[in-house]
């Protein structure tokens, strides 16, 4: 966990460590199979960004109670159950490189399991007391289901604009890093000012977090990314990649992109793959998303200058040179 982020595995042991803590209680249910899948999906890892996120973002403005390690598990745990609904929906069978799941439970289990553990984390939002969390949560994971059900809509769309793309990252995504660094803010009692750029850098790095991730679909290896590559074209889902192609490609480039994200056949993969690495679909997919790094970055400014923040800004560059 965490290979690629050396700067957060030297700061960051002990909280994981208290979120973890957290994390191994709330999974318990006295019904033995939730318990199973929950300890198998959590067990197997993560890079567990988002509560990073939280923390530091608390950090950054001197809060250091209980209550982060609580909020920040709630926020994996609503990653985490949205990976379990994810995998089903995109018919994946590989995750954080185990077998999904689904793979291995069957689909019923993992989307029911989903639950649990979304359910628990509203729990836990209750728990913390803060009517204003509960608001910013209900509201992400509500605009999380919408980018889930836009990008639906969007399966075999050969004429999406890279602006609805974004639309989709931002909702599935970003949103939820957005939240995660206001959880963080809120608990520490920020300022307006801090609070929105602390939502801003969340949502920015949420932004290039999914992008590259859609790089890697086609130019990471399974063994370093925890899942197959090729899982977006099977599913006929345009991506940046494939909407560069579209709209820079020579007419036989396009139209081959347009026929393979129609048929949504994994059989199509080398040949897309192909025209995507002859060309410079990667490096413009990596251009935005270095373009929001650079935003969130930015954002930065509005907090003081510490520890925290400094690692804040570590991973939003780091998350553009990621391998898993
Ligand atoms: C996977 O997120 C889902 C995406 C938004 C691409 P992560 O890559 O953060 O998943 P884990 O928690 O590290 O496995
Ligand atoms: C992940 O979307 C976003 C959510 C889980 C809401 P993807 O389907 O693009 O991510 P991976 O590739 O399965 O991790
Ligand atoms: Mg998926
Ligand atoms: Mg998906």
């Amino acid at each position: 966990m965490l290979e690629n982020l050396p700067y957060f595995q030297r700061h960051l042991n002990d909280d994981l460590a208290k979120v973890n803590a957290v994390i191994n209680q709330a999974i318990q249910s006295e019904v033995a199979l939730i318990s199973q899948i929950g300890t198998y999906i959590i067990s197997a890892g993560g890079k567990r960004l988002r509560p990073i996120i939280t923390i530091l973002a608390g950090k950054s403005l001197g809060y250091d109670r209980e209550k982060l390690y609580s909020l920040a598990a709630m926020v994996e745990f609503i990653h985490t159950s949205t990976l379990l609904h994810d995998d089903v929906v995109d018919e994946s069978g590989l995750r954080r490189g185990r077998k999904t799941a689904n793979n291995l439970f069957g689909n019923a289990a993992a989307v029911l399991v989903g639950d649990f553990l979304y359910t628990r984390a509203f729990q836990l939002m209750v728990g913390s007391g803060s009517m204003k969390i509960l608001e910013v949560m209900a509201d992400a994971t509500n605009i999380i289901a919408e980018g889930e059900v836009m990008q639906l809509m969007n399966i075999g769309n050969t004429h999406i604009t890279e602006a609805e793309y974004v639309q989709v990252i931002q909702y599935k995504t970003a949103k939820l890093f957005e939240a995660a660094a206001q959880v963080g803010a809120i608990l520490a009692g920020a300022t307006p000012e801090q609070e929105q750029a602390l939502k801003d850098y969340g949502r920015y790095v949420g932004t290039a977090f999914q992008i590259i991730d859609d790089v890697l679909d086609y130019s990471g290896r399974p063994d370093e990314i925890g899942k197959n590559v090729g899982d977006d074209l099977a599913e006929g889902k345009p991506t940046l990649p494939l909407i560069y192609l579209m709209q820079q490609g020579s007419e036989t480039v396009a139209a081959d992109v347009r026929t393979a994200l129609q048929n949504a056949d994994r059989s199509d993969f080398e040949k897309i793959y192909g025209y995507v690495k002859n060309s410079d679909a990667l490096g413009y997919a990596a251009a935005e998303a270095a373009k929001a790094v650079g935003q969130a970055v930015a954002c930065l400014n509005a907090l003081p200058d510490n520890e925290a923040t400094l690692a804040m800004r570590a991973l939003a560059q780091e998350s553009l040179a990621r391998v898993s």
